[in-house]
């Protein structure tokens, strides 16, 4: 689903590459965790492969095509789900009216079914009396459950997520895995997540490590 293709990228200077002609693949239907000391640029990696900045070097390929070739906009709202430690859902509307905004913003196929909404919502645990109340108002892994919900309800098939797990706490933290395993494996969706966490990299399907500028696997 997903290539790069001697992909290479710095911030200032070209002799201080964090990564060089990086190929990896990444599929439909499998988990990949990404892991490596901070600095490391793995962050970068990730927004690279969600269309959020361009490449220095190479290029990446998404279902054949060049994403440059898509357009970074159009490949940001139709192809890919960002999932952020900080969850950034929009902080003055409910869970079921982020859902819903989203799957207008992104012409979800799902587009206006509320009861898809609430239904999905419910499935990750959330009770129909907190789906309508302000997202600030619930926990940390409620929020986060509600950023997944967001993702499983939209139809881009590349999930990316930013140390998902990071402010949550244990049992928070394996319900967030669950979910991202139900993404790739029953939504047959690519999910790839940046994780310091043992337990998050042991769980998916694929980990690779990004150290000394280069991607192995584990
Ligand atoms: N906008 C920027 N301009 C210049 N340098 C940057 C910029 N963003 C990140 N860097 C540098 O690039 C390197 C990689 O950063 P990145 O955020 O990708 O690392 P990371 O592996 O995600 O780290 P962490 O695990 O701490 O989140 C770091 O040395 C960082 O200081
Ligand atoms: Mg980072």
């Amino acid at each position: 689903m997903l290539k790069t293709k001697d992909l290479g990228y710095w911030y200032d200077n070209p002799k201080n590459s964090l990564f060089e002609n990086v190929n990896l693949e990444f599929e439909a239907g499998q988990s990949y965790a990404i892991v490596g000391q901070s600095g490391s640029g793995k962050t970068t990696f990730l927004s690279l492969i969600a269309g959020l900045d361009k490449p220095k070097s190479g290029s990446i390929e998404f279902e054949g095509k060049d994403i440059g070739q898509i357009g970074l906009t159009n490949y940001r709202k139709k192809d890919v789900s960002i999932i952020f430690q900080s969850y950034n859902l929009f902080t003055y509307m409910s869970p079921l009216n982020n859902l819903l905004t989203a799957m207008a913003i992104t012409e979800s196929s799902h587009t206006g079914d509320k009861a898809f909404a609430a239904d999905m919502l419910r499935k990750l645990g959330l009770t129909d009396e907190q789906m309508k109340q302000n997202v600030q108002q619930l926990s940390g892994g409620q929020q986060q459950r509600v950023a997944i919900a967001r993702t499983m309800v939209c139809d881009a098939r590349l999930v990316v997520a930013d140390e998902p797990t990071g402010n949550l706490d244990e049992d928070n933290t394996a319900e967030v895995i669950e979910l991202f395993q139900q993404i790739a494996h029953e939504q047959h969706k690519c999910v790839v997540i940046v994780t310091h966490e043992s337990t998050v990299a042991n769980a998916c399907d694929n980990a690779y490590r990004l150290e000394k500028h280069e991607f192995s696997v584990i």
